[in-house]
């Protein structure tokens, strides 16, 4: 049976890590993958994980398997997080293993319905595209980020999504858009919700970085008011960042409906899928939040944390973008871009420079974690990149 398959190529971005890793220069920087790195260049474990950890050592009692839809204690504090109380949206979510898998049952679903296809902002996530062809789901796209002049195309945008049709699902950035970091108005956000609430279409919003934007509240502004004009939504949500939980992949998918009966019945699909794929989730990541986000004191200490995560990468962002200036003419429009990431105008030839010659290591796409970078660091990857340009 084996010999009918090709060997595929390692993810590029994940297979970066493993390159940064082998370079012996101890100067090396790793601006790939999107983890939150302290200025000793450690992802941290979060002071309220830790505590929230200790307690589920002493009180967790069996390890017998969690419900196929996850922990709903886990599942209605994260919505309160996401979501917030409105009255008029039901909201029926299942725990997942991480934010991919969230993406990976909503894309399940969709293409259980049979009618609809997903259009993709470009560029997006590079595993977006993955997730959805995996699940059979036709994907079209639409431009979202023009990088030369570091300005989001949303005239582009709407006009490319005249062309959807009821039923189609379209795949939007909460806040913190990967791999951009640009920040849409609320004037943007206003035209993208009429659009999709007059063409009947069904928004999938990939929320992964709340708390890295404008903050906890901010971050999902946008996300609320866009359920609240539509019938139906999608929701999928990673713990992985703000939570600082990457590797206990711990995510939700959330079907949002303005019919209580219309989301659970979602919801048994989104069962039903996962139990035909993974049975049902990891539970520690999960076990995690919900000990935080049930008590005050760890929620205060957690929140207060992410807060100043999120006050260092502005900071940091800023003098990225002040180091840069000149490089290219809208380099200032980094600094006002959010979240981890932002997307630089390099060449493939120029990203491999700065990977050979600096021992700086970001993605061909030209994808910048500043969330990697330190601030010792930013002058000599600032000048390393207008010297790869410039040469
Ligand atoms: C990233 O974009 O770097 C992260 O979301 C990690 C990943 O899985 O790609």
């Amino acid at each position: 049976m084996f010999e009918t398959l090709s060997r595929k190529p390692n993810d590029p971005l994940l297979a970066l890590i493993g390159l940064f890793d082998a370079d012996p220069r101890p100067d090396k920087i790793d601006l790939g993958v999107g983890v939150y790195r302290d200025e000793a260049g450690h992802s941290p474990i979060f002071r309220a994980v830790k505590a929230a950890e200790h307690l589920i050592y002493e009180t967790q009692n069996t390890k017998s398997y969690v419900a196929p839809e996850g922990d709903q204690t886990f599942l209605d504090l994260l919505w309160s997080l996401v979501g917030g109380h409105t009255a008029t949206i039901h909201a029926s979510g299942v725990q997942t293993p991480g934010g991919s898998g969230a993406l990976r049952l909503a894309a399940d679903l969709i293409r259980g319905t049979g009618t609809g296809k997903i259009w993709l902002g470009q560029p997006s996530w590079p595993n977006h595209a993955g997730i959805f062809s995996g699940a059979g789901l036709p994907v079209e796209t639409y431009p979202f980020f023009d990088v030369a002049s570091q300005t989001i195309l949303v005239d582009s945008m709407i006009n490319a999504l005249e062309r959807a049709e009821p039923g189609d699902a379209v795949l939007l950035h909460a806040c913190c858009h990967n791999p951009s970091g640009a920040v849409l108005t609320a004037d943007d956000w206003c035209r993208i919700t009429a659009m999709i609430a007059a063409r009947g279409l069904t928004p999938l919003i990939d929320l992964a970085y709340q708390g890295f934007g404008a903050g906890l509240d901010e971050d999902v502004a946008a996300l609320r008011s866009i359920i609240s004009a539509v019938p139906e939504a999608l929701i999928a949500v990673s713990c992985s960042k703000s939570f600082g939980l990457y590797r206990e992949r711990t995510g939700a998918v959330f079907a949002v409906a303005s019919l209580q009966s219309a989301s659970e019945t979602a919801r048994s699909n989104l069962v039903a899928i996962a139990r035909a794929s993974y049975s049902m989730p990891p539970d520690h990541g999960a076990a995690i939040v919900k000990t935080i986000l049930c008590s005050p004191e760890l929620c205060r200490d957690w929140s207060e944390e992410l807060e100043s995560m999120r006050h260092r990468l502005l900071a940091l962002r800023k003098s990225f973008a002040d180091a840069l200036a000149g490089r290219w003419s809208n380099a200032v429009a980094i600094g006002s871009q959010e979240g981890m990431f932002s997307i630089l105008p390099l060449s493939q030839t120029e990203v491999l420079k700065l990977r050979e010659k600096h021992g700086i290591y970001i993605p061909t796409s030209g994808r910048i974690n500043v969330a990697g970078l330190k601030r010792n660091d930013v002058a000599r990857v600032a000048s390393a990149i207008k010297g790869a340009v410039s040469s």
